[in-house]
């Protein structure tokens, strides 16, 4: 395992044999742990309500914008979409919808098992104990939920507290949802401003201490509609030397570090990397470190409301031209496409 100060150093070497090594020793984890094949998990943004304020999220509470929320039906048929086209899993996301209550939710979660059996993937925010149990009980297997930044102090920066906050941190809610049984994900933005080289190393650090079985990075993307947007004066970056960049490479860093600290775990190539480099972000993720994609299905006319970051939307490709995509660029990679839910290996 790698201690703090190599993780620190191996995210900043500008020396290039250093990094080729470090992404080789990944790739090489990566085949090792969990193998050649890459799973899809097909996206469905179910709603782009949201009671947050993040400073950095497109789909921020303040911000006037077409809100939509799928139906049982739509969200029934998107998970029919990801059958046909094999993929594995259905990840359910949307911003904090308390519209989507405990009962409309497993609602949902029943009918998609019922209908599909395909795994079920919740990434609903920071909700009650409760709702997390009775979604478990309907047949959810995953929850994903970022911590987005180990620092405290510039997680508070990013994400004003909800009125009648509970307090109780997004570590202590992925603690609640693993108790339950749930395959839990977490990860960060890289290149927050304010973010430095120490406070992404330990969040690299807490990937392990927290057993993650999926992790989550992509670069911060500025959102210009968001309160990070409008006032970048008031989200400094850190001191010259110490900001993180919310590049390609430091993203790349990030993965294959993440594949060294928890080698089992589940790490997509995110469509924010995809996004700082069109051409190959996604391939490079893949061969350092990656082994999951998350094709997006969300109908297309809400596709473009749930913009978190901008050109979020930019593909608008049916399930079917993203296959024949993937598996080419899988084939380069001599890499194939996973078959079956893809569950975690993670040993606990
Ligand atoms: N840039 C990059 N990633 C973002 N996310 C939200 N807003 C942005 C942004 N502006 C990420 C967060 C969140 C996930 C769903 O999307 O990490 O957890």
């Amino acid at each position: 395992m790698l201690d703090q100060a190599t993780t620190q150093r191996l995210l900043s070497d500008p020396d290039p044999e250093t990094v080729r090594t470090l992404y080789a020793e990944a790739d090489m984890v990566r085949k090792n742990h969990v193998g050649d094949a890459v799973y899809l998990r097909g996206l469905i943004e179910i709603s782009n309500h949201c009671r947050r304020l993040c400073a950095y999220c497109g789909v921020n509470a303040s911000r006037r914008l077409t809100r939509y929320r799928l139906s049982r039906e739509e969200i029934l048929a998107a998970a029919h979409t990801a059958k046909q086209y094999s993929y594995g899993t259905v990840v359910l996301q949307a911003g904090e919808d308390a519209a989507l209550d405990k009962e409309f939710v497993t609602a949902v979660v029943s009918d998609i098992k019922d209908a599909t059996g395909l795994a079920v993937t919740l990434s609903l925010g920071e909700r009650e104990p409760e709702e997390y149990a009775a979604w478990k009980q309907a047949g959810a297997d995953r929850y994903l939920l970022r911590f987005e930044t180990s620092d405290p102090e510039l997680f508070a920066r990013i994400h004003p507290p909800p009125p009648n906050a509970q307090g109780k941190s997004r570590i202590e809610h992925l603690q609640m949802l693993r108790e339950l049984g749930y395959e839990i994900g977490s990860g960060v933005m890289v290149g927050i401003p304010g973010q430095t080289w120490e406070m992404l190393a330990k969040d690299i650090a807490l990937f392990h201490e927290l057993n993650l079985d999926m992790i989550g990075i992509g670069p911060y993307i500025c959102h210009p509609d968001t309160e990070m947007g409008h006032h970048p004066e008031r989200f400094p970056p850190a001191a010259s030397g110490e900001q993180v960049p919310p590049d390609e490479e430091t993203t790349c860093r990030t993965v294959a570090l993440a594949r060294l600290m928890q080698p089992y775990a589940n790490i997509p190539a995110t469509t924010a990397l995809s996004l700082v480099n069109r051409e190959s972000g996604r391939s490079h993720g893949l061969a350092r470190g990656a082994n999951i994609i998350m094709p997006n299905i969300t109908p297309l006319a809400c596709r473009r409301l749930y913009e978190i970051y901008p050109a979020k939307s930019l593909s608008v490709e049916t399930a079917e031209e993203v296959n024949k995509q993937i598996t080419a660029q899988l084939q380069q990679l001599g890499r194939h496409i996973g078959v079956g839910p893809g569950n975690s290996l993670n040993r606990s």
